[in-house]
């Protein structure tokens, strides 16, 4: 039996420092191209504002991959089998973890892996009164470094990475080649991963999920410059840029940045960070797949497809991964 308490004492707590964050936001805006990381969105705001655009009309991701995941979870379980330890990329609101956790024959453990203590917390504390034959042990980390697995107590058959909400798409190619990489290693020979993926699909339709009518995208990514200038002390004028998200169909991705919109300069760390008019502050990617584009990163990675689902209007799919031969 374990409860919130055991959870908490089990807690690896690895968040990355304000060092960590400043070091990184100084590389980024010293590029030719400035660019800020992604990760670094979910703060306890930003975590209640994806959690509120998952919620908006215009967002198909989260509802297409909930009903997909309703609809095929008994195959899901069969292909997997008892008694796995299930370790999430990120727990983000455990909605979906809940019902695969249900789902699932006898799993030994439950591992979220998630930057946001708040929303790591937050979710443990959902999941664990409703799963007290489920030994969780979250890790507070980043995902896209390695990653020491707590043991259960009881042995697992074998570990299900679950990596849902197309977040591998947050990733450039390259970084979601050494993920899935370093995801290959997490879950051992005879492990599996269980991927959430958007696929490409009406270039107007992927637009609007990332513009909604509410602004609560935007809000969303101004937010990374509101953390930056509390965390870091940096003097960014939330006034002074705008979200700007497109789609672009050469590339299958949204391309999200901060627009400056005037000419203006900003400090960070005693250096003077000089922005023209118009110039943009690449935020985010959201890649959305085709078979040929996903297997490619499949291929570089050593991984292989054992078995895959899709929705079909608006297109979303699920893949379950296996080491490659
Ligand atoms: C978490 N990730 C998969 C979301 C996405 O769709 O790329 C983050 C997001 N950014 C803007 N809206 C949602």
């Amino acid at each position: 039996m374990s409860t919130v308490q055991d959870a908490l004492q089990a807690l690896t707590d690895l968040t990355p420092g304000r060092q960590q964050i400043l070091a990184d936001a100084v590389a980024g805006l010293s590029h030719a191209s400035r660019q800020l990381p992604s990760k670094y969105f979910y703060d306890a705001r930003g975590s209640r504002l994806f959690e509120q655009i998952t919620h908006t009309r215009e967002y198909y991701p989260t509802r297409t991959e909930l009903a997909l995941l309703d609809r095929v979870l008994p195959q899901i379980a069969q292909a997997v089998g008892p008694r796995v330890h299930v370790v999430e990329l990120g727990s983000g609101s455990g909605r979906k973890t809940a019902r695969l956790l249900a789902a699932l024959q006898d799993p030994v453990a439950y591992t979220p892996i998630e930057i946001s203590r708040a929303a790591l917390l937050s979710s443990i504390d959902h999941l664990a009164p409703a799963l007290p034959d489920v030994e969780m042990l979250p890790v507070c980390a980043d995902f896209t470094r390695p990653v020491q697995v707590p043991v259960p107590d009881r042995p697992a058959a074998r570990r299900l990475l679950f990596f849902p909400g197309s977040t591998l798409g947050n990733f450039a190619d390259e970084d979601a080649i050494a993920l899935l990489r370093a995801m290959r290693q997490t879950m051992g020979k005879d492990g599996l991963a269980l991927v959430g993926i958007d696929l490409h699909k009406d270039p107007a339709l992927i637009e609007a999920a990332y513009n909604d009518a509410d602004g609560i995208t935007a809000a969303f990514t101004l937010n990374l410059l509101a953390r930056l200038n509390r965390e870091v002390g940096s003097d960014f004028d939330l006034d002074g840029f705008r979200h700007q998200a497109r789609y672009s169909t050469a590339r299958l991705r949204i391309e999200t940045d901060l627009v400056s919109q005037r000419e203006q300069d900003v400090h960070l760390d005693g250096r003077t960070f000089h922005f023209s008019a118009g110039e943009p502050i690449r935020v985010e990617y959201s890649h959305k797949y085709t078979d040929a584009s996903f297997g490619h990163l499949l291929q570089q990675a050593g991984l292989e497809v054992v078995a895959h689902w899709n929705a079909d209007h608006p297109a979303y799919g699920l893949r379950l991964l296996r080491p490659a031969p």
